[in-house]
């Protein structure tokens, strides 16, 4: 278990001291103006060597992106937008990161933007995240109040965070929709390239980060690269906050090591499986867009990146959806591809019609009102969403199906099965009857 002097979020659960004092007294904000004095590229390079990679799903090194920005202005102001978005089913951990322990993601911005040149901090909250966004307002204020944001700071860099509340779309948690949104337009995903380092807010370089990658910025910069890089396995380092919903008998969401396989952490968090482990039917590993797993070959798999690849899924956020055999895995899995149809903003056909096709589909295998060979007809209708639009929601839409279609085909086999041999009968007595 992950000990108490190795965790990054200190009140994680908000049951300490939540106010910029009771921060400091717990060590945030400590020394922040000695790591900018540090310059630059001494914070990008230290970023870059701790392996840290992004937390809002697609794992991509945080060190390398910020040192995507450029290093001279043009005239034009370089901007910092968190995306504080957290709309996937299943992912809930930055919420905890805004509510209760809000300074470490308020210090990382000064720092990051720092080293990126920017001034201003854009932090665009899910729609939902009424009760976050006026606690990180509060902690926004006593920074402003102590003198750790605004003009002649006491960081010894000018600095401006912003809160923006988005309208309740998972679409904008989608980086590039997530600007459109920000710029007050509608929350479409735009062409890449140019990438948001050249042309992003405004037309502005900038770069867009979850909240988890910048909260823990600060902590890895005063401690050091090679201690947050010794935990976990190579390209899979650090601590990392999981979240564990469903079926287990504490669903939970805990900071812990990388490296631990799923056994491992839902024994030391969860208090195991609903039923025991011979109950356990499927795990979505990082949130709903994630490839669900059967679960005997989740059990010992390690809980990473690298790990979720090797059993075809992916490691996403961290956020753990587990299914017991009381689950319909058909249905779980209509329902999720109901809310991506739902959340397709249109603008590409693919995923606008494809993502309604698929739930149509699945609506009628739920019912087992369906034929066999449309399961394969199925897979394709994913093959050609899937890397066919602009963003991944596609992609996200997509991922599902196939997990279950590679998992759990024999279950969907015999629900057609058995919908066949109740209408069949049904015909018979009907038949009997006239
Ligand atoms: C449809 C869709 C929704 C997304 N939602 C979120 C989100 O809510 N939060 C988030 O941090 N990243 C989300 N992402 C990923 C972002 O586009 C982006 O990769 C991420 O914010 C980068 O941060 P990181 O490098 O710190 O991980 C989403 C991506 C897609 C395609």
């Amino acid at each position: 278990m992950l000990q108490d002097k190795d965790r990054i979020f200190t009140n994680i659960y908000g049951l300490k001291d939540k106010s910029l004092k009771g921060a400091m007294s717990r060590g945030h904000w400590d020394g922040t103006k000695q790591i900018i004095e540090k310059g630059r590229d001494w914070i990008i390079n230290e970023m870059k060597a701790s392996g840290l990679r992004g937390r809002g799903g697609a794992g991509f090194p945080t060190g390398l992106k910020w040192s995507f920005m450029p290093k001279e202005s043009d005239g034009r102001p370089h901007y910092l937008v968190v995306n504080a978005d957290e709309s996937e089913p299943g992912t809930c951990k930055d919420r905890e990161i805004m509510r209760h322990d809000p300074f470490t993601l308020l210090e990382g911005c000064v720092i990051a933007g720092f080293a990126m040149g920017a001034h201003t901090a854009y932090i665009y909250l899910r729609g939902e995240y009424m009760r976050e966004r006026e606690a990180l307002q509060t902690a926004v204020d006593e920074c402003y109040e102590a003198g750790l944001l605004g003009k002649n700071n006491k960081n010894g860099w000018d600095f401006d965070i912003y809160l923006h509340h988005g309208a309740g779309a998972y679409i904008c948690g989608e980086e590039t929709a997530l600007l459109e949104s920000l710029e007050g337009k509608k929350g479409q995903p735009r062409l890449k390239p140019p990438f948001p380092a050249n042309m992003g807010l405004y037309g502005c370089p900038t770069t867009v980060n979850n909240v988890e990658s910048i909260a823990v910025a600060p902590t890895i910069l005063r401690r050091g690269a090679s201690w947050f890089s010794s935990f976990g396995r190579p390209n899979n380092v650090g601590t990392k906050l999981f979240m564990v919903s469903g079926h287990v008998n504490k669903p939970c969401t805990f900071e812990e090591a990388m490296g631990l396989s799923f056994r491992e952490i839902i024994e030391r968090h969860c208090g195991g499986i609903r039923g025991g482990w011979d109950n356990l039917l499927a795990v979505i590993p990082g949130g709903a867009s994630c490839p669900v797993v059967r679960g005997e070959e989740m059990t010992d798999a390690i809980m990473d990146f690298d790990g979720m690849r090797d059993v075809k899924s992916s490691f996403g956020t961290g956020g753990m959806i587990v299914m017991d055999k009381s689950t319909d895995i058909i249905k779980a899995i209509w329902r999720i591809a109901a809310f991506f149809k739902h959340e397709s903003c249109g603008q590409c056909t693919p995923c606008r019609e494809g993502t309604g096709w698929m739930m149509r589909v699945l609506e009628r295998m739920v019912r087992g009102n369906a034929q066999k060979r449309e399961i394969d007809m199925l897979f394709q209708v994913t093959k050609q969403i899937e890397g066919h639009t602009i963003c991944a929601l596609g992609d996200a839409a997509a991922w599902p199906v196939q997990g279950l279609i590679r998992n759990f085909r024999p279950e969907i086999e015999a629900r057609i099965d058995q919908y066949t041999k109740n209408a069949t009968s049904v015909g018979a007595v009907m038949e009997a009857a006239e």
